[in-house]
Parts: C-alpha cells; sequence; structure tokens
C-alpha cells in the first residue's frame, strides 16, 4: 500500500490543478467502476494527446462508437491464434538478445541489463507491429530506434506536462504531447507499408500492422488504385496511431517488467534455479508456444513480478457527467478523474498477505490470485491492455532464453532508483554480473 493510501484510506479527494480527482484503491470499487461502471467514465483522461494521429489511437480515444470500432479491428490481432505467427520473429530476438549478452557473461564484468533488454523490447516491438527487423543494439542510429525514443522520452518534456496538467491551455497553443516528426515518422512509414502491402496483396504479415489491415476487411469491390475506401472500417491515420501507441504502451512497460523479473532473479536465486529446472525439464532451447504458457514457474515469476511493481502504477478514468460511485451513494461531480492505482492495490495486505514477499506461488494451481479481483496490471473492463497476452508471450519467451543461458547475480547492496513523479515505474539502472550456464 503507498504512503497515501495509509494516511488518508483508500478512497479520498484531491486536485490536480484544477482537476477534481479521487484516489481510489478499494479494489473491489475500483474492479467494478471499471466494468460494471464503465459507462459512466467513457474518458481515459482528457489530457491532450495533441495534433497528431496518436490522438486516434485506442489508447486516448474516449470510448465512444469510433473506440468500439477501432477496438474491435484491433482485438483480433491479438488473440492466441494470431500471436503464434509472432513467435518465431520473438524467439529470433531473443537468440540475438542471448548473443549480445554472451561476451560479458564470459568476463564477468558488471553490466547494466538496461541497455540489452531494451534493445530486445525495441526489437521485438519494431518486428512485430511494423515487420521491420532491426538490431538496436547494434544500429542505435536506426531510424526507427531514434525516433522511437523520441516518442518515448516523455518525461523530459515540458509541452507534454502542459498537455497533463493544461490540456485546454495546450491545445490553445498547440502545444505537442509528443514529439511532432517522430511522430510524422511513423506516420510516413505506416502509409508506405500499408500502401506497398495494398499494391502487392502482401496484406497477410503476420504483425499488427498487417493483422490490422486484414482486419480492416478490405473492401474489394472500389477501384484498384489505394484509397481510403480499400480499407473498410479504419483508416490510414487511424492505422498509424494504433502503430505508435503499441511502441509507446508496448515498449517500456514490457522493458520494466522484463528488468524487475531479473532483478528478482538475481535478488533470490532459489527461484531461478527452479525456474532453470523447470525450463530444462522442457526441453532445451525448442519451445512450444502452448506449453510455455502452462509451465507455473516462469509464469509465477511473471505475474508476481507485475504485481509487486506494476509498470503502469495507476490507470484512469474520467466521468462526463455528475455521477454517484458504484452503488456507495458518494457523488462524483462531472469531469471527476479517478485515479486507481495497481501499485497500492497490490500491496495491500487484506488483498494479498503478506504482500512485499515475492512469492510466485501466490499464482499456482487452483488457489492462482491470477483471477483475484484486486490483481489488475493490466487495468480491467472494456479498456483492459489490448496487448496483454503480447507482452505475456514476448515475456515468457525473452526470460526463459535467458535462464536457459546465464546465471545472474545482483550486488547485495544495488538498489532499485525510479525517476520521481512518473506513473511508469521503471529502474533507472539494473546492474548485475552474469556466468554461461
Ligand atoms: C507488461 C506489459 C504491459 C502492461 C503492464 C500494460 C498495462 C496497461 C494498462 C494498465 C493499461 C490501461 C488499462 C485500463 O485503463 O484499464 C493498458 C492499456 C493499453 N495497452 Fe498495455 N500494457 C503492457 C503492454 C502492452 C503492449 C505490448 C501493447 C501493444 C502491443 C499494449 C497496448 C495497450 C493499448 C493499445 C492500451 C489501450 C487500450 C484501450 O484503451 O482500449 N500494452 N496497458
Amino acid at each position: 500500500m503507498d504512503e497515501a493510501t495509509k494516511r488518508f484510506g483508500r478512497i479520498y479527494g484531491g486536485f490536480r490543478t484544477t482537476t477534481k480527482m479521487l484516489f481510489l484503491n478499494d479494489a473491489k470499487l475500483a474492479r467494478e467502476l471499471s466494468t460494471k461502471y464503465s459507462h459512466k467514465f467513457p474518458v481515459r483522461n482528457s489530457l491532450y494527446a495533441g495534433s497528431s494521429n496518436i490522438s486516434k489511437s485506442l489508447f486516448f480515444m474516449e470510448a465512444n462508437e469510433d473506440w468500439k470500432r477501432i477496438r474491435s479491428i484491433v482485438t483480433p490481432a491479438f488473440t492466441s491464434g494470431k500471436l503464434r505467427r509472432m513467435i518465431s520473429p520473438m524467439e529470433r530476438i531473443s537468440n540475438n538478445f542471448i548473443d549480445h549478452i554472451r561476451p560479458y557473461a564470459k568476463t564477468g564484468e558488471l553490466i547494466d541489463m538496461k541497455r540489452f533488454i531494451g534493445g530486445f523490447t525495441m526489437d521485438v516491438i519494431a518486428s512485430c507491429a511494423y515487420g521491420i527487423d532491426i538490431d538496436s543494439v547494434r544500429t542505435p542510429n536506426h531510424p526507427v530506434v531514434v525516433n522511437a525514443k523520441k516518442i518515448l522520452n516523455v518525461d523530459v518534456s515540458i509541452s507534454f506536462l502542459f498537455c497533463i496538467f493544461f490540456p485546454g491551455f495546450a491545445k490553445f497553443l498547440r502545444l505537442e504531447a509528443f514529439d511532432k516528426k517522430a511522430v510524422e515518422y511513423f506516420d510516413d512509414l505506416t502509409f508506405e507499408i500499408v500502401e506497398k502491402r495494398l499494391k502487392s496483396d502482401e496484406k497477410q504479415k503476420p504483425d499488427l500492422l498487417g493483422l490490422m489491415i486484414e482486419n480492416a476487411d478490405l473492401d474489394q469491390n472500389h477501384n484498384p488504385h489505394l484509397n481510403e475506401s480499400r480499407l473498410k472500417g479504419i483508416s490510414k491515420d487511424e492505422i498509424s496511431g494504433q502503430g505508435v501507441i503499441f511502441f509507446i504502451a508496448g515498449f517500456d512497460t514490457t522493458h520494466a517488467t522484463f528488468d524487475h523479473a531479473i532483478y528478482y532473479l538475481a535478488k533470490y536465486p532459489e527461484w531461478q534455479e527452479r525456474l532453470y529446472n523447470e525450463l530444462v525439464a522442457e526441453s532445451k532451447n525448442s519451445f512450444d508456444f502452448d506449453r510455455l504458457k502452462e509451465l507455473p514457474i516462469l509464469n509465477g515469476i511473471i505475474s508476481e513480478t507485475l504485481r509487486l511493481n506494476p509498470p503502469l502504477t495507476e490507470f484512469h478514468r474520467e466521468c462526463k457527467e455528475e455521477c454517484e460511485l458504484c452503488d456507495t451513494g458518494l457523488r462524483l461531480p462531472k469531469n471527476t478523474l479517478v485515479l486507481i492505482s495497481p501499485y497500492s492495490i497490490h500491496r495491500d495486505p487484506e488483498y494479498f498477505p503478506d504482500p512485499l514477499k515475492f512469492d510466485p506461488e501466490r499464482f499456482f494451481g487452483e488457489n492462482s490470485q491470477e483471477n483475484n479481483k484486486a490483481y489488475m496490471p493490466f487495468g480491467a473492463g472494456p479498456r483492459l491492455c489490448v496487448g496483454m497476452r503480447f507482452a505475456q508471450n514476448e515475456l515468457r519467451i525473452g526470460l526463459a532464453k535467458f535462464i536457459l543461458n546465464y546465471k545472474v547475480e545482483i550486488d547485495p547492496d544495488f538498489k532499485l532508483e525510479y525517476f520521481n513523479g512518473s506513473i511508469l515505474l521503471s529502474p533507472k539502472r539494473l546492474m548485475v554480473r552474469l556466468s554461461e550456464r
């Protein structure tokens, strides 16, 4: 539980500049608000996302008819069957990741794993979202890497802060929440890819862009020249907005989870050994997608990491009209921003006994906390993270490959440090020593 919840209780109010806020860390009400009462909170957060196509992405859209239309086109790209087609690029990229760190395992020198995990997560999203193969550790100047980093680097942008805290003013001043040139780069890239695929009928490519084009139900009755009307149900701008949001929502979150998982494995060598033994028993270096998600230790470690360190420490809902908070009788004024903190809820002893203990067994077998209503690292309700299964697959493959190849150790004095004030729980550094298995 966080300090404020300890002090003020699970439900308390506040202000952010002129925005009325409700901090809601009561798990039952938080879940009900996100599910049963979600229609009363159609807005995620009325921050100004800027004039680019990012504002047309699922994350920043109000849950209206357009959001429903796009979500119904995007969701099928993340079903187990479709994701199975991305296992092979994920496996190839994890092999590359393993190769990059081998020299350091040979010398046993202290390294910051963040750089290599960042390379892995960047390459996975570039390949699986856009079908572009890069090796970002070796080619840090690749335009995809450079522009993605510019978009992701939001913590230093004053305009971004204005877009959050003074959205009306930011819109009036035409400020941009994200680096405009970098977003335009991704727009051009998306248009180029979409156009090429429509022309060459290469739309079957198994990346997220390809799956969106496929699910968009191409309107073959229109003239064969490329135009918007050939994409039934979703425009090219909207596809571009989703492509960019996959980078923003999918890169840092998965990166931070992978960092924390390695941290816990290094800190608790007994879990590292249990995981290694489980994976060796499963068959070395050859993964069956359907089997990976059945492995209790691997999945327990990932779930427990996400419980203790949900990368998005909070998620939001905003009401457009005055309304009641679920059935509590408590009235919320129009435009109240509700902040739900999985970080605080996951550390509440009433929901998870002995909450600070790293215990993957919480997620084993019949009593697994996976279905505990208080467990919500990916949010809840109709706006639940659309990339959840994608991220879980990526983490399973990356971690499994890593542990099969290396032992990891951490200095007992090493402490995780974070950037102040960010809702993204991403460690600044992860200094470890590796040795070969
Ligand atoms: C460990 C990794 C990840 C975590 C912990 C995570 C967490 C979250 C959370 C908490 C939300 C808000 C949910 C809500 O408001 O109820 C969210 C939304 C979203 N996430 Fe993720 N995410 C992860 C990875 C990904 C990936 C890999 C992608 C895409 C490839 C992605 C795409 C999205 C999108 C598009 C939304 C907005 C959905 C909507 O509003 O319809 N996320 N995520």
